[in-house]
Order: C-alpha cells, then structure tokens, then sequence
C-alpha cells in the first residue's frame, strides 16, 4: 500500500499555508483593483482542449500531461495549465457576447509529469489571468503590470520583466525559413527532439535544455524579434511605450520563448537573478478561434505560486519559518463535571459573537487546562466550576494582567466581545 504522497506532490501543513492564504489574498485583492473577476474551470479536461490549445509540439503536449481514459473510454487530462480551459469556457459558455472585454482571474492546482526539482512539482499551483477582446498594445502594458504588481504586492522585490515579440503568423514562416537556412548545416549537432522540431517549429530550438541554443549562436540563426513584420513591429513600440508610460521597468530578451505554442507577438517572463522565472505570459491571437470560438485575441499570465513563496522565504531570510496559529480570545476551562455543558454552551456563545475561542478536549485537570490555554496563546481564561454553575456566573481571568473578575454566564459572550474588541483596538494602535 502507498502510504506516501506521490513524488512531486506537496502537503501544505498548517504554519505554511497562512503564506498561501496571503498570496491568494493579495492575488484577488489586485485583480480586483484590475477589474478582473474569478472563473473557476474543471481541473481535467478533455485531452483535445490541450492539443488544440496548448500545441502538439510543446513538451508539455507530448512528455508532461496526466492524461487517461475513464470509464466510458474518453481521454481525459488533468490541467497542465489554466489558459486553456479558460477559453474553453470562454467560448462554450459566449462570454464573447459581453460588451468590453473579459477579464478573467483563476487561482488553482496544476498537473505536469515533470523532474521534480526545487521550485518544480506535478501537482503546482497557478493564480493568473486572461483579457480576452482587445489587441492593442495598452492591454499588454496593463497585464504586464498586473502580473508585477500582485507579486511585489506580496513582498517580492527586484524583480525583472524580460519582454520579448515572437511574432505572428505573417512573420513567422518568413523567420522560419531564415532559421532553417541557417541551421541545415548544423543539424547533426541538434538533439533528437530539436532535430525533429527544427521543421514544425524551430522556435522551439531556443529554449531547449540540451545545449541547442548553443548551436544557434554558432550557426547564426536569427532571432524573430530581427524579422518581425511591420504590424508586429509596430504592436512592440506601442507595448514599450506604454510599459514606460506606467513605469514598468523591462529588458528586452529577444532569446525569450515561452513554453507553449499558442503565443503571438508579446511574450514575457516576470523572472529573479538567481532564482529564475516566477511567472509569465504572452499574448495569443489565435487560440479563441482554434478552439472553435470567434476570432477574438487575448493575452494572459499566469505565476507559480509556489515559486513566488520559495523566492520570499529567500528574500526574507526566513528558511520557511513556520507562522504561528493566531492566539485565541478566550480558553474556557471546564473545573468540575457539573460544568461540562454549561461550558460547551458558553463556547458556543462565544464563537457566536464572533469571538476565537476554544477549549481542551482531552479530559486535563484545571492546572493542565491553564498551561494548555498558555500554549494557545489565549487572551482570557473563562474558567466553569461547581460554585460559579450554581451562581449562574463565570469567572473570567485576564492572562496577560492576571486580574479576574466574575461575570454573569448569560451575559459573559457579549461582555468579553466588548473587552477584547476594545483590546484588540488598543492594540492595533499601539502598533
Ligand atoms: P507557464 O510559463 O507554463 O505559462 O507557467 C507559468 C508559471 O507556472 C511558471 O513561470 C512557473 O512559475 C510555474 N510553473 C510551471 N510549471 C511548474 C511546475 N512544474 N512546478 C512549479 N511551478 C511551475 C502558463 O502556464 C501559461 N498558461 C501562462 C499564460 C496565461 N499565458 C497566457 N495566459
């Protein structure tokens, strides 16, 4: 029996998953001030979705999909990436009937059968977005800016846009065939795979892992950014200028490729020296229409958010500290059996109120209770014995003043609401 979690996974325990709930909370805070709201898609797929959608020459496509037959025979594949089952739903459900443009946000789990390495999982996590119905360069600059701006919002610092045009397809068999020309002499020295892409998508070439680009700068091969078309050309002025309209600052990475095929023109990397790519995106023209919708452009980016946590450990210093469980408002201690459902009423009260409250479960005697309430950081201790059930009170101790006070149990939730409110408004002041 398997009785481990499967290689590549992770458990996000608790001490960990409070940097998780941050992020996805600055996440939907800044796609909010966007003006994007969420779409939750299906976290599998049928396979077609992602051969259409993300290409059939990417590594994704053929070496990295959890793809599978279910039961009644169809193939099936687990996201590798939420783009696109997005316009998927996009198209099926005629979002594209909507005056303005859509803007879509998702925040989820992602599946690629790859080497898990650090900052490199199977099953990995994703926020990100899509624009769909506009091609103009202002829409670039703005979601370049957005996928800055969520992560320096989560703290992230230095960080480097590196931009680059890949094209379109009036560009791109015209760069093709310089790449080509250039590169026939050299293809013994190209490994399988790009020997076999160095036909149906040379651009490909430029980001393998084996030592090709190597041969590209031997053999001189061009970049697309040198054979863009004059409409492209004039697509990247107009991103550059509104980059710097905003104030975003970018280099320009005419080595750039990104992943997957559906890219045209502008494609980007948010990325970290040192530590590599956090996220990044491009702009996709085509896709809308290739997954059967109308010819609608779009443009999105999408971060692992499990990179942008690892990259703000490692800028904090931290080594993955462990954030502490908020401390409680209230510990209700149970000194006498007779107090057993008078206490379990009172804590409900409590939580009724609005207050964090809790009690021990385990049968501990008062003096445990105390040290256990101790250890849950706890504000007040409310403490049920015999003597306070048959006076209908509860005695309440201040833990961190030692004061005690008794207080009538009926009226106990309401009153403590209004301490610790108050306290915790003293607090925040003082801070
Ligand atoms: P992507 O570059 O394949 O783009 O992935 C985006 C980010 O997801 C990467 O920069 C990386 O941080 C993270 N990531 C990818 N694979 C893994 C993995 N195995 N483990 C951990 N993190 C990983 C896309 O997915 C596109 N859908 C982005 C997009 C949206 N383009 C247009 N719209």
């Amino acid at each position: 029996m398997h009785v481990q979690r499967p290689r590549g996974t992770s458990d996000i325990l608790p001490g960990s998953v409070e940097r998780w709930q941050e992020l996805e909370r600055v996440a939907r805070e800044v796609f909010a001030r966007y003006g994007y709201r969420e779409i939750r898609t299906p976290v599998f797929e049928h396979t077609e979705v992602f051969e259409r959608g993300v290409g059939e020459t990417t590594d994704i496509v053929q070496k990295e999909m959890y793809t599978f037959t279910d039961r009644a025979g169809r193939s099936v594949t687990l996201r590798p990436e939420g783009t696109a089952g997005v316009i998927r739903a996009f198209v099926e459900n005629k979002l594209y009937g909507q005056t303005g443009v859509a803007k879509l946000y998702y925040i989820g789990p992602m599946f690629r059968y790859e080497k898990p390495q650090k900052g490199r999982e199977r099953q990995f996590h994703q926020y990100g977005c899509e624009v769909l119905g506009s091609d103009g360069p202002a829409i670039d600059a703005e979601v370049i800016a957005l996928n800055v701006d969520t992560l320096t919002n989560f703290g992230l610092r230095g960080l480097v846009v590196e931009l680059n045009s890949v094209g379109c397809p009036d560009c791109r068999p015209r760069h093709r065939e310089r790449m080509l020309e250039a590169l026939r002499p050299y293809a013994a020295e190209l490994c399988d795979d790009c020997r076999s892409r160095l036909e149906k998508n040379p651009l490909r070439i430029f980001d393998c892992k084996r030592g090709c680009p190597a041969v590209l700068e031997r053999a001189g091969a061009p970049t697309v950014l040198k054979s863009l078309c004059e409409a492209c050309e004039t697509h990247l002025s107009g991103v550059r200028a509104h980059l710097d309209a905003l104030g975003v600052p970018y280099v320009i990475n005419e080595r750039l490729v990104r992943g997957l095929d559906y890219y045209t023109r502008t494609a980007w990397e948010v990325t970290s020296a040192g530590f590599g790519t956090v996220g990044g995106g491009g702009r996709y023209n085509r896709l809308v229409a290739e997954l059967g919708g109308p010819d609608v452009p779009g443009i999105g980016f999408a971060v692992g958010m499990e990179r942008a946590i690892l990259l703000r450990q490692e800028q904090a210093g931290q080594d993955g500290a462990a954030d502490r469980q908020a401390g409680l408002d209230v510990f209700v201690a149970v000194a006498d059996s007779s107090a057993e459902l008078p206490a379990a009423r009172l804590l409900q009260a409590l939580r009724q109120v609005g207050l964090v409250a809790d009690r021990d479960y385990q049968g501990r005697g008062l003096k445990a209770q105390f040290k256990l309430a101790d250890r849950m950081r706890a504000r007040y201790a409310a403490v049920l014995g015999e003597s306070e059930v048959t006076r209908g009170v509860v005695t309440v101790k201040d833990l961190t003043t030692g004061a005690q006070t008794e207080l009538p149990v009926d009226r106990a939730a309401a009153e403590l609401a209004r301490v610790a409110g108050q306290s915790s408004g003293e607090r925040k002041e003082q801070a």
